[in-house]
C-alpha cells in the first residue's frame, strides 16, 4: 500500500450545494447570519494565517506552547499508534506530537481542503519514511467513518475550532468524535479560555485590520460562487465580548440602507443603516464546563494543561 492516501467522503458539489443552503437560510433570518466555515477559501486561508502571526492574536502560539512542553506526555497517556486530525489544515502545530508519538502507524488528517490534505501529506511521508497517512476529504461536522486503522486510536481537534460551534452543535460534535472511539481512546481539544474582555476583544480586532479582512472575505467569497453584489467596502467589521455567553461574536454591520442581489439564489436581500450580521461566534471556556459537556459526550477528563500565561487550554479525555 502506498504510504499516502486520499480518500474523499464527500461529494465534489456538496461544498457548493452547503454554501447555498447557508446563505440562503442566513440571509433571510433575522437577525442575518453566515457560518464561519466559508471564510476559508485560498485568500480567506492566508488571511487566517497572517492572524495568527499578529501580536493581539494569542492563540495559536499559546497551543503550540502547550503542544511542545506536553506531546511526550500525550504519547506516554495514550500510546496511539493512530493520529486523526480534524480541521488539519497545514498540519503545522501537529508535527510536535507525530514525533513524539514514537508508536505511530497512521496519521489521518481530515479536512474540506483537498489541498491543504495533499501538501501536508506529501510532506509528511517524506519526513517521517515508515508513517502512513491517510488524508480524508471530509466536513467532521457532518459525521464520517474512519479508515480501519490499528489501535489505540487519538482524535486531534486543535485551534479552538469547537468554539465556533454552538453549544447544541458542540454536544452533537461530541458525541460524533466519541462514536469513533473505543473506550480508552482518546481527544486531544484545543479550547481558548475566558480573560481579559480588552485582550480578547483586541485578538479579534487587530490594529492592522487583519481580522476585519478575514471578517469581509466572506462576502468576496458569495459574491464570486453565486454571483452576488456584496460591496465589502459598504460593511464594518465588529468584534464584541458577549459575556452571558461567554464568546466573541464578530458581525459585519451594513454602512447603509441597501440591497444585496443574489443571483443564484434568485434573492435580494434588504440591509437596513447599522444593520449587523453575525459572521462568528468563537466560545471562551473553563475547565468545568470543558469536563462537563466532555462527560455528556462519553468522555472522561483526564489532563488540562494551559500555557504558562493560562490563556489557552489543552485537555485530554479518554473515552469510556
Ligand atoms: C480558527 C476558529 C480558531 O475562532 O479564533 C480568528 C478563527 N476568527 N480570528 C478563532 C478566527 C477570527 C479562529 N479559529
Amino acid at each position: 500500500m502506498s504510504p499516502f492516501l486520499i480518500t474523499r467522503t464527500l461529494p465534489e458539489d456538496a461544498t457548493d450545494a452547503a454554501l447555498r443552503t447557508d446563505v440562503l437560510k442566513g440571509l433571510t433570518s433575522t437577525p442575518k447570519t453566515l457560518p464561519p466555515k466559508w471564510f476559508y477559501d485560498a485568500h480567506g486561508s492566508e488571511l487566517f494565517e497572517k492572524i495568527t502571526e499578529l501580536p493581539e492574536y494569542y492563540p495559536t502560539r499559546a497551543e503550540r506552547e502547550i503542544l511542545i512542553d506536553r506531546a511526550g506526555d500525550i504519547a506516554a497517556a495514550t500510546g496511539a499508534r493512530t493520529l486523526v486530525e480534524l480541521g488539519s489544515g497545514s498540519s503545522e502545530k501537529t508535527r510536535h506530537l507525530i514525533d513524539a508519538l514514537t508508536g505511530l502507524h497512521t496519521y489521518v488528517p481530515v479536512d474540506v481542503s483537498e489541498s491543504a490534505l495533499t501538501q501536508a501529506g506529501e510532506a509528511l511521508v517524506q519526513e517521517r519514511p515508515g508513517l502512513d497517512v491517510h488524508a480524508l476529504i471530509a466536513d467532521f461536522t457532518a459525521g464520517m467513518e474512519l479508515p480501519d486503522t490499528p489501535g489505540p486510536r487519538l482524535v486531534a481537534f486543535l485551534g479552538g475550532t469547537i468554539g465556533n460551534l454552538l453549544p447544541v452543535e458542540r454536544a452533537a460534535f461530541l458525541a460524533s468524535v466519541r462514536a469513533l472511539l473505543s473506550p480508552g481512546d482518546a481527544l486531544l481539544l484545543g479550547t481558548d479560555l475566558v480573560k481579559d474582555e480588552r485582550v480578547l476583544v483586541e485578538a479579534y480586532d487587530d490594529a492592522a485590520g487583519v481580522t476585519a479582512a478575514f471578517n469581509k472575505n466572506v462576502l468576496t467569497v458569495i459574491d464570486r460562487e453565486l454571483g452576488a453584489d456584496f460591496d465589502p467596502d459598504v460593511f464594518e467589521h465588529v468584534a464584541r465580548w458577549d459575556a452571558d455567553h461567554e464568546w466573541i461574536e464578530m458581525r459585519l454591520r451594513s454602512r447603509t440602507a441597501h440591497t444585496v442581489k443574489v443571483p443564484a439564489l434568485d434573492l435580494a436581500v434588504d440591509f437596513a443603516a447599522g444593520e449587523e450580521m453575525r459572521t462568528e461566534v468563537s466560545a471562551k471556556f473553563r475547565e468545568e464546563g470543558v469536563r462537563a459537556e466532555l462527560s455528556a459526550a462519553g468522555l472522561d477528563l483526564a489532563h488540562w494543561w494551559t500555557d504558562g500565561e493560562g490563556r489557552f487550554a489543552l485537555s485530554l479525555s479518554v473515552a469510556r
